[in-house]
């Protein structure tokens, strides 16, 4: 199974990201997306040969977020961008798996995050 280091090593990744509080958002992922992003996304994303963002690497990612935000970063996906072939090749993936994802990859807060956030700003109308 040549898929299983890579499995491992997101694995591991995922665990050492939530442990150091870095992927906030890794409790939005149900069971069914982990596995559809490391079925889909994870074999280009873990390859530093055909220029992806790499998992983990939130500086790059850090900056993406801030440039495109959530929609821009969801838009990629959708509709491709460059080497990544529209729908990240993941065909049984709905708009919430690729949300879902994109917050995970990006670090970008979950909804109920996002929430708090504004009532604390108090940037409620
Ligand atoms: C065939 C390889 C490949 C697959 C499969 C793939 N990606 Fe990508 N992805 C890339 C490459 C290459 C880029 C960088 C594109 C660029 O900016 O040149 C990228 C960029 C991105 C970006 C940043 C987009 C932006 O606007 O900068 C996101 C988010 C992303 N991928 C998510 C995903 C998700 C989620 C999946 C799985 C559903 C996925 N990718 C599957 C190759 C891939």
């Amino acid at each position: 199974m040549k898929s299983w280091p890579t499995v491992k090593k997101i694995s591991a990744w995922l665990s050492a990201s939530v442990a150091l509080g870095c992927a906030s958002a890794y409790a939005d992922m149900t069971p069914r997306q982990t596995q559809l992003l490391v079925q889909n996304c994870v074999q280009c994303h873990s390859n530093p040969h055909i220029g992806a963002p790499l998992m983990g690497d939130m500086q790059v990612w850090g900056e993406l977020a801030k440039e495109k935000g959530e929609e821009g970063l969801l838009h990629s996906v959708i509709f491709g961008l460059k080497e990544m072939p529209p729908l990240g090749k993941c065909s049984s993936c709905s708009e919430e798996d690729f949300r879902a994802m994109v917050r995970l990859m990006a670090n970008l807060p979950t909804p109920e995050k996002k929430a708090q956030e504004v009532v604390q700003a108090g940037d409620v109308k």
